[in-house]
This record gives structure tokens, sequence and C-alpha cells, in this order.
């Protein structure tokens, strides 16, 4: 039996939803390049591509926007639910709980009936950021602020987040930075999501899983580790000493390296853009400086081994610019991947098998149950 530590290589799937080159530092999205939907469509647009497989014809557009537009209230017990939380608790362990709760109220799962997938896709898309924001404003001590109807997806999250409408320009490069993030084959959370769905439970537990996977700083969880350690080096000279104290005492650059690219992620070079876009109207953020330094000197050390900066580098920066706080990074990357989870939700029931890998075990051989008093402390104690 052969084993790989983290599956590397392994296929555990078919899918046709994306597609990585990860020498040659492309991506795309049902054959589509990233690059040209970033540029062209919209994050709704791109959603349904995911989803459904194919563009959508202008009607079908029509009705999948107004219908998420009209399903991004969240229930006043959902609300409710959120100011019981800790304000001190991290913004994912909230999304986590309140994209799970949604099963309690839409509980029927009739995974085989399409207007039942629709629905739920169309609440999950639509009911997430407002999650999101909501807690923004819960832990704040204020009440959370309801969609504005007239607003579009991304415009509408930035504003129940920021209570102000926003700029034109940072509007659309929102919607840019949810389209990159939007999915990316089989990663952590995308894996977890299809081993919950392939136990036929609701899509709601099954982004409720992939979120939690999400989280972690190996993850999604790295954008918020990446402004941590820019602001840390502080300066643009102290990235090469940085970079060699960190290499030698054998810890990961945040932000840096990936499974499947050998090369700077794709992702990566379009964020850094509109990182630029930003700050040339907006104003420069300090840290650029240094984490353009850090990218220049890692690309000496760790370049040879194939380790460039992944999409986690420039986003928390273009984040950052748009009025969005740091440990509100990760679930932003969630309120984007949703789409991609529920693609893969999708293509996973339309071929279903439980997944249920094996395992070499490595514990004791047999042995008899002894009286407490005749045992002695194990080392772990
Ligand atoms: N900094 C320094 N060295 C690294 C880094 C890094 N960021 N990433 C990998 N390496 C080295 C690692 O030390 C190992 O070296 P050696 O072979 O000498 O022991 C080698 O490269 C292979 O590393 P690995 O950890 O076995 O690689 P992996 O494919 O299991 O892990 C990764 C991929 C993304 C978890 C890893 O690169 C990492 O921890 N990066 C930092 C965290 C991060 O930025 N995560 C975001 C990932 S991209 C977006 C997302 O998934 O959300």
């Amino acid at each position: 039996m052969i084993f790989r530590p983290g599956l590397e290589g392994v296929p555990v799937t078919q899918s046709a939803i994306c597609d990585i080159d990860g020498l040659k530092g492309e991506l795309t999205y049902r054959g589509y390049p990233l690059a040209d939907l970033a540029s062209n469509s919209n994050f709704l647009e791109t959603a349904f591509l995911l989803i459904w497989g194919e563009l959508p014809d202008p009607k079908q557009l029509r009705e999948f926007e107004h219908q998420v537009q009209m399903h991004r209230r969240v229930s006043f017990r959902v609300r409710d639910m959120m100011k019981c939380f800790p304000a001190s608790g991290h913004p994912m362990d909230a999304l986590q709980s309140s994209a799970a709760s949604l099963g309690l109220f839409y509980s029927r799962r009739a995974i085989d009936d399409p207007q039942y997938i629709y629905d739920a896709v169309v609440r999950l898309i639509a009911k997430i950021p407002t999650m999101v924001a909501a807690f923004q404003l819960i832990r704040k001590g204020q009440d959370p602020i309801q969609p504005k109807d007239n607003l579009a997806y991304s415009d509408n999250f930035l504003y129940m987040l920021t209570e102000r409408e926003p700029d034109p320009l940072a509007a659309r490069i929102f919607d840019r930075c949810l389209i990159l993030h939007a999915e990316h084959s089989l990663n952590a959370s995308t894996f977890s999501a299809r081993v919950t769905a392939s136990t036929l439970t609701d899509p709601y537990a099954v982004v409720a899983s992939a979120v939690g996977t999400l989280a972690g700083p190996l993850h999604g969880g790295a954008n918020e580790d990446v402004l941590a350690m820019l602001e840390e080096i502080g300066s643009p000279e102290c990235a090469v000493p940085y970079l060699n104290k960190a290499i030698a005492e054998k810890r990961k650059i945040m932000g840096f390296g990936h499974r499947e690219y050998r090369v700077k992620d794709p992702r990566a070079s379009i964020l850094q853009s509109l990182a630029e876009e930003l700050f040339a109207r907006f104003g420069k953020d300090e840290m650029y400086d240094v984490a353009k330094a850090l990218e220049e000197a890692a690309e000496a050390r760790l370049g040879p081994k194939g380790i460039y900066p992944n999409v986690d580098f420039y986003s928390g920066l273009v984040y950052r610019k748009l009025g969005i706080p740091r440990d509100l990074f990760t679930p932003v990357f969630a309120i984007s991947r949703v789409a991609g989870w529920l693609a893969h939700w999708r293509e996973q029931l339309g071929a279903n098998r439980i997944f249920r890998p094996s395992q070499i075990y490595t514990g004791s051989k047999p042995r008899d149950w002894s009286n407490p008093e005749s045992r002695t402390p194990s080392k772990e104690n």
C-alpha cells in the first residue's frame, strides 16, 4: 500500500470545474482563463459558471442576481444568535456557526431536486456576506445594517460593512478579488466540502465544514498572517535579514509556497496589480514596499525550490485599502469560495460515493485490560 502524506499527487475525484497548470502558472474555471474572467466577468456570473458549468444567458443571469438580492437578509434569530457570540471570537468561527445554523431553517434535504439545489445555492451566496458584515457590527456593539436593494452584490457587502456606499472603483476591485478566490480545485476546504457532501448531508453543513477548514493558517488564514509578518519586518531593508533568519529557523514565510504551483501563483500577480490600481487612486500602503522587497529576496532563496508568492500574499494589502479589518480577510475569502464549494457539492452529488479512505495502523498489538491499581503512569501524562 502506498502512503502519501497529505494525499500529495493522489487523485481522489474527477472534476470538470477548475484546472491548474502549476508549472506555467495558469488557471481556468470551466475552461475560461481566470484573468479573462477577472477582467470581464462579475462574481455572480462567475459563481453561476462554476456551479452550473456554463456562463448564464442574460435571462438566467438577471434571475440569479435577482434571487440572490431577494435572499440577502438573514433571520432575526440568526442575528440574535450572533449577538450571543463573544465579541472577542474570531469572525471565521462566527461564520462557521452561522452558516451551519442555516441548516436549522432550511432542513429539507431534497438533494436530488434541482430547485432545492438552486435555492440552497442562492441562499448561501446571498446570506454569507450578510452574516460576515453583521458579526463585524455586532461585535462593535452596533446593530447590523440591512442590505440595500439597489446595490450590486459587492457594493452591498462593502456598504453593510462600512455603512457607506463604496467608491465604484473600490467595489469593482473587490468584486474582481471575489472572482479570483472563487475556486481552486481540490484544496483542503474544497476536499472537506466534498467529503461532507459525500455523506448526503445538507449543503449548509457542507459549507460550514469547508469554512472551518479554510480558517487554518496553512490555508485561507494565511492572508491575515502575511500582514502581521510584513509589519514585523517593518521596512524594505529588513526583508533580507528577516528572510534569512526565518529560513535558518525553518519557519515558513506566510503567503509563499503552494502544493500545485512551482511559479508565482497567477492570482498573486493579478492581486498585486489590483493593489497598485488601488494605491494609485487612494494612496499607497507603506507595507507594499516591504512586500515587494520580501518577494525579491525570497526569489533568490526560495525560488529554486519552486516557492513563490501565493494568492494570500497580496490580498491583505488590497483588503486593507478597501477598509476591511484584518480578521475579516479570511471570511471575505469564504464569501467568494462558497461558489467553488457549491460547484463541488453539485458535482459530488452527480456521481457520489462516500469518501472512506483507509489507513496504515501503527498502534499497539491487541492487549488485555488491566486494573487501575496495577497501572503505571503513561509517558504522555
Ligand atoms: N516558506 C519557506 N519554506 C517553505 C514554504 C514557505 N512558505 N512553503 C514550503 N516551504 C518549504 C518547506 O519547508 C519544505 O522544505 P523541505 O523540503 O526542505 O523540508 C518544502 O518547501 C515543501 O513544503 P511543504 O510544507 O511540505 O509543502 P506543502 O505542499 O505540504 O505545503 C503550503 C504547501 C501552502 C501549506 C506551504 O507552502 C505553506 O505552509 N505555506 C505558508 C502558508 C501559506 O501561505 N498558506 C496559503 C496557501 S495558498 C492559499 C490557500 O490555500 O488558502
